[in-house]
C-alpha cells in the first residue's frame, strides 16, 4: 500500500508583548530606518521571563489538534524542533507530550536551527510513508529572546518568540507532503558564522563563558545572507524537482522568515511572482523553526490556500542546515 503523511491540522501561537523598533532604539544603538530598511522587520513578539518554548509550543499543538478533530492519545509520536529547549532533559517534546497529555507517544527534539520544521516534516514523512507511525505531531517553538544579547545590536533587533506545529497522517491519497529535502554544511556553518557558542559540553558555563558573553548568538550577518539566498533557492528547486513540479506550479511560496532582503532574492531566482510569497518577518522577526509554519498555519486560517492548493516551504538556518518541503493540502 502507497501512503502519503497528509496534514490534517495546523496551529500557531505567539506571545503578547510586542517590541518595536522604536522600543529597540532605547534598548541599542540603532534605528527604526536601519532595522527596516535592512531587514524588513517593524516588530516582534517576546515571551515573558517566566515563559520557556514548551509553554508556546502547547498552545500551537493544541490548535493543531483542535483544527485535525484527533485526541491526543492518538499521536503516536512529537518531534519537536527547538534551538531554545527549556532545558538540555528533559526534551521540550515531552515536556509538550506531558501537557498534551499525548501519553502514546514517543518524543524527542530536533535541532536544525531555523531548518527544523522542515527537517521534522522529513522525519515524519519517512515514518509515515514506512508505516512505522500513523499519527505525528511536529511543533517547532522558540524563545530566542532568550539567548538574544539585548546589548549586540547587529543581533538582537532580527529575532523574536513564536510556535507553530503540525499533524501529520497516514492517507492513501496523494496529498500532503509531495516531496522534502534535507542538506546541511558543517564545514561553511561553524560557531563563529553562526551559532550559540557557550553553555554545552565544549564550554560549559563558567564565570568566563558569562563574561565573555558566550551564552548568545553570533553571527557574521553578511555571510549568512549570501550562503542563505544561494542555498534556499537550491532547496526549492531541488524539493520541486522531487516533486515533479516547476516553481510556477506552486501556489504559495513560504520561505524562511529572516530578511525581506534574503526573501526577494530567492523569490527573483525562482521567477515566482511577488504575490505568491508571503512574508510575515515585518510582524514577528526571525523565529527560527517557527517562522514557516507559522506562516502556512495563517494562510491556512485566512482562506488564503485551501484544498489542493501546493505549498512550497524552504528554510535556512545555523549548521548550516538548509531544506525545502512541497506540499498540497
Ligand atoms: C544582519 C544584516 C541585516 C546586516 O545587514 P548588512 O547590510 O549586511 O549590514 P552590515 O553588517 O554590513 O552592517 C552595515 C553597518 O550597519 C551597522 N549596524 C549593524 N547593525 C546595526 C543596527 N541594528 N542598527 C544600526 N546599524 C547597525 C554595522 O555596524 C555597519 O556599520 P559600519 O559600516 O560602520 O561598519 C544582514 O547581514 C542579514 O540579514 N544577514 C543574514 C542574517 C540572518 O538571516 N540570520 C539568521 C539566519 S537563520
Amino acid at each position: 500500500m502507497k501512503r502519503y503523511a497528509a496534514l490534517t491540522g495546523t496551529g500557531a501561537f505567539v506571545p503578547e508583548r510586542v517590541l518595536t523598533n522604536f522600543d529597540l532604539e532605547e534598548m541599542v544603538d540603532t534605528s527604526d530606518e536601519w532595522i527596516r530598511r535592512r531587514t524588513g522587520i517593524v516588530e516582534r513578539h517576546i515571551a515573558d521571563d517566566d515563559i520557556a518554548s514548551s509553554d508556546l509550543g502547547i498552545e500551537a499543538a493544541r490548535a493543531a489538534i483542535k483544527m485535525s478533530g484527533i485526541d491526543p492519545l492518538e499521536i503516536e509520536l512529537i518531534i519537536a524542533s527547538t534551538i531554545t529547549p527549556d532545558m538540555f532533559f528533559p526534551s521540550t517534546a515531552c515536556v509538550i507530550q506531558s501537557r498534551i497529555e499525548a501519553m502514546n507517544a514517543g518524543a524527542f527534539d530536533l535541532a536544525a536551527a531555523c531548518a527544523g520544521f522542515s527537517y521534522a516534516l522529513h522525519v515524519a514523512d519517512g515514518l509515515i510513508r514506512s508505516g512505522a507511525h500513523r499519527t505525528i505531531l511536529v511543533v517547532a517553538t522558540e524563545t530566542l529572546s532568550k539567548i538574544v544579547d539585548w546589548t549586540d545590536r547587529t543581533t538582537c533587533v532580527l529575532f523574536g518568540d513564536a510556535a507553530g506545529a503540525a499533524i501529520l497522517q497516514t492517507s492513501e491519497e496523494p496529498r500532503g507532503i509531495l516531496s522534502s529535502y534535507v542538506a546541511a554544511d558543517g564545514v561553511a556553518g561553524d560557531a563563529s558564522v553562526l551559532g550559540l557558542p557557550a553553555g554545552g559540553s565544549r564550554f560549559p558555563a563558567t564565570q568566563e563563558t558569562i563574561q565573555n558573553r558566550m551564552h548568545f548568538i553570533k553571527m557574521r550577518g553578511q555571510e549568512v545572507f549570501k550562503i542563505g539566498v544561494r542555498v534556499m533557492a537550491e532547496a526549492a528547486l531541488i524539493a520541486l524537482e522531487k516533486a515533479g513540479l516547476q516553481p510556477s506550479d506552486i501556489d504559495l511560496f513560504i520561505p524562511h522568515q529572516a530578511n525581506t532582503r534574503i526573501i526577494e532574492a530567492v523569490g527573483d531566482r525562482l521567477t515566482i511572482a511577488h504575490e505568491r510569497i508571503y512574508i510575515n518577518v515585518d510582524k514577528y522577526g526571525n523565529t527560527s523553526s517557527a517562522t514557516t509554519i507559522v506562516a502556512l498555519d495563517a494562510a491556512i486560517r485566512a482562506g488564503q490556500v485551501g484544498e489542493g492548493d501546493k505549498i512550497l516551504l524552504v528554510s535556512f538556518g545555523g549548521g548550516f542546515t538548509w531544506a525545502g518541503t512541497v506540499i498540497q493540502l
